[in-house]
């Protein structure tokens, strides 16, 4: 469909448009006349779309409010659903082949209408294909307070006799005015998850994707920023992520005119979709959001949108417990005598849940058996789980259990009895990854099984937490028992199940926490902060890494899905002290994670201090917003600020890393202040942990105080409160 470039001769409708909006004054959908279309608006952004007199929905602007004006004098339009078709001018969010082969779509516009969904208004705009029996439908979810839209299609099949094939079909296009944009992604690979990269986007297309069911390389999220633009609290920012947790892509497409379009959803490469007469096939969500706020703005938008409109609401409100995990003590030797030296210790510190990870199950004594069968070893818990998880209990925590469910061992039961479960074509070898396979979740069998199997361990022990693993990448997707026009569906039928399955479980058992795991960070995204209460954010728990790895990750996710575990791990050899890991542990949900009764005395009381201390701050920590003062990226230390949403209180985590010379290195020559940002700038704070020093709120964000941490690897946890004076 061709770019109509408009030219309004006289000044866009601002009367009409006024009028429409006193009219309904609490909407931020509006409809529009002169040129006819919608205004979407959000706190400080807005989108416009408008009808063209040849019936075509084109988007004409967005981004800020205030360029808005200077935008409806010449606006520049594009298809708000690009398609293959006509000139191949722009990345398509739809391509179909037609049942006569005919590949071109032609849209045009059939009907709008404003409705609620989940309680939020949202655009519903429906187009059909000029010829051919396809109805696509679009919808914009509108949360205006957050900044933010919620984009997604469903295209139907409304014909009666044939096939439509559907080979590429994104969930949002997005135009941004014309300008030289940067682009923030998120880079990594195991033990190294969310390392943030910066990179112009010059003419071309940049694709972010997965295509192996794992986001390591990179998670499905970005900010998107005028090039001239890079103050942390000020300035434009555009940042979105996915609803979606399979194989995914989000191509930024950048014209010689300036014009940038974003892209994104399923990544359809090796998959395609049947849609037979009368089905309806729907996206996962686009998340988009604009602020004036810069990297700041975008991340805390983002994070308060996922805390509160996008977490299980079951737990969303509930403080995330601190919680104790076996893995780094026992691995795979488990054991109930063993476990409970562990749980004692981790209650006399103070720890709220105790966790056995990997190595409970039949024949587990390695990683090269036993996934797939769900059931108790009795050589190493005679009596089952129960018994110990009621000591557990009465000690006065709760239990949890790890599970990686998606996967199978060849040595397992399950796979002896059932080969054909697993991902694989005929004739071609079956990789093995840690020694699994990846069972074949579109199959309805295996979804059976995997609910027959999880109900029955959630039911038979009083489990009030699962580590939900998944610890391979996907190869060979074949299904070779499917129909052969159904076989390439398969990536996106698995990903169903998997929600089908977890939402199924979650019905089933509602007081169960749900903890997000993939070798690490390998799998963390909305699709699946959904419905998981939680993420393992990295296996690599050396804190000065998790520095990085947790500031990366607080640019997306918000800190009360972040959890973060003390270990033994030193991959540097930094031997950074047991307070500098709780301090950095701190910053997120609190676990602690090595062997424990080896424990000294001293160890332990430090270790109850300062759990008594994240219990105290816990509901900023988790709770609170977020203003990452100093970036690890650029400086040899980091801060990290949460503050109350009525700025009475707040918590300052310092961290230094290596110290250099002074005039030694630029960051050594960097001065050493601190300023708070968020403060309520009249009212006085007194900061425990200097000493209850007062201090004016404008004083702490304008003028500052001095770095508070001496020494490299040494860290300090500020509690700012306010006071009078
Ligand atoms: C993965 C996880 C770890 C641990 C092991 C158990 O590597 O990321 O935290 O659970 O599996 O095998």
């Amino acid at each position: 469909m061709k770019i109509t470039i408009l030219y309004i001769a006289a000044i866009f409708s601002f009367a009409s448009l006024k009028a429409n909006a006193n009219q309904f004054s609490d909407s931020v959908i509006i409809s529009t006349s002169n040129p006819g279309g919608w205004m979407i608006s959000t706190n400080n952004s807005v989108y416009q779309l408008i009808l063209t007199k040849e019936n075509e929905v084109q988007q004409a602007y967005y981004g800020p409010k205030a360029q808005l004006a200077f935008h409806q004098k010449k606006i520049s339009a594009a298809d708000e659903i690009p398609v293959r078709g006509a000139f191949p001018t722009k990345t398509p969010l739809l391509e179909v082949v037609f049942p006569d082969n005919v590949r071109d779509a032609e849209l045009t516009f059939v009907n709008a209408e404003v409705l609620q969904v989940e309680g939020r208004q949202t655009l519903k705009i429906i187009q059909k294909d000029k010829y051919y029996p396809l109805e696509i439908t679009s919808f914009i979810r509108v949360l205006p307070e957050f900044d933010i839209l919620e984009k997604w299609v469903t295209v139907k099949n409304t014909g009666k006799k044939n096939n439509i094939k559907i080979e590429n079909l994104q969930s949002a296009s997005i135009h941004l005015p014309p300008d030289a944009y940067d682009l923030t992604h998120m880079a990594g690979e195991w033990g190294h998850e969310f390392q943030l990269r910066n990179t112009a986007l010059t003419e071309g297309v940049k694709t972010l994707q997965a295509r192996d069911f794992k986001s390591f390389a990179n998670p499905n999220w970005f900010m998107v920023r005028p090039a001239k633009e890079n103050e942390d609290i000020s300035g434009s920012a555009w940042f979105g992520t996915l609803q979606y947790s399979g194989n995914w892509r989000i191509d930024f497409d950048k014209a010689f005119n300036g014009k940038l379009q974003i892209t994104g959803g399923i990544n359809f490469w090796d998959t395609d979709w049947t849609l037979k007469p009368g089905t309806t096939f729907e996206t996962p969500r686009f998340i988009i959001g604009y602020t004036r706020s810069g990297s700041e703005g975008a991340a805390q938008h983002l994070t308060a949108y996922i805390r509160k409109t996008v977490l299980p609401a079951s737990f969303r409100d509930k403080p995330r417990p601190v919680l104790y995990n076996s893995w780094y003590a026992t691995a795979f030797n488990v054991n109930e005598e063993q476990q409970l030296a562990l749980a004692k210790i981790a209650k006399e510190t103070g720890v709220e849940l105790f966790v056995i990870d990997d190595g409970w199950f039949k024949g587990r004594n390695d990683d090269h058996a036993a996934l797939g069968d769900w059931t108790v070893d009795r050589q190493k818990f005679p009596n089952g789980l129960q018994p110990m998880i009621k000591k557990i209990n009465d000690m006065g925590m709760d239990f949890g259990i790890w599970v990686e469910p998606e996967m199978v061992n060849p040595n397992s039961d399950l796979y002896r009895a059932h080969p054909d479960w697993v991902f694989h074509f005929p004739n071609r070898t079956r990789h093995e990854g840690r020694h699994q396979l990846m069972l074949n979740l579109a199959r309805e069998d295996v979804y059976q099984y995997l609910l027959r199997s999880l109900s029955a361990l959630l039911q038979e022990n009083n489990i009030r937490f699962i580590k939900w693993d998944h610890n391979r990448t996907l190869s060979e997707p074949g299904w070779p028992d499917a129909p052969a026009s159904e076989q390439r569906e398969v990536r996106i039928r698995y990903i169903t199940n998997l929600y089908r399955l977890i939402d199924a479980l979650r019905a089933r058992f509602p007081n169960v926490l749900f903890e997000d795991c993939s070798s690490g960070g390998g799998r963390v995204d909305l699709g699946m902060l959904s419905r998981m209460d939680q993420a393992w954010a990295s296996d690599n728990t050396d804190p000065v890494d998790r520095i990085f790895i947790q500031y990366g990750y607080l640019s997306a996710f918000p800190a009360n899905t972040m959890v973060s575990w003390i270990t033994h791990e030193d991959w540097h050899s930094l031997k950074p002290g047991l307070a500098y890991k709780f301090d950095v542990a701190m910053s997120g949900v609190l676990g602690i994670g090595y062997d424990i009764t080896k424990w000294t005395d001293d160890e332990k009381k430090l270790a109850k201090t300062k759990i008594e201390q994240y219990k105290e701050i816990r509901d900023l920590v988790q709770f609170g917003t977020l203003h990452r003062l100093v970036s690890p990226f650029k400086d040899n230390k980091s801060a990290l600020q949460y503050i109350a949403e009525d700025r009475s209180s707040a918590v300052v985590f310092c961290y230094n890393m290596a110290e250099y010379l002074n005039g030694s290195t630029a960051q050594a020559q960097e001065a050493n202040i601190l300023k708070l940002r968020g403060l309520d700038p009249g009212a006085f704070y007194k900061i425990q942990g200097l000493n209850n020093v007062v201090y004016k709120g404008d004083f702490l964000m304008n003028i500052g105080i001095a770095w508070p941490v001496r020494g490299a690897y040494k860290s300090m946890i500020l509690q700012v409160q306010k006071t009078k004076q």
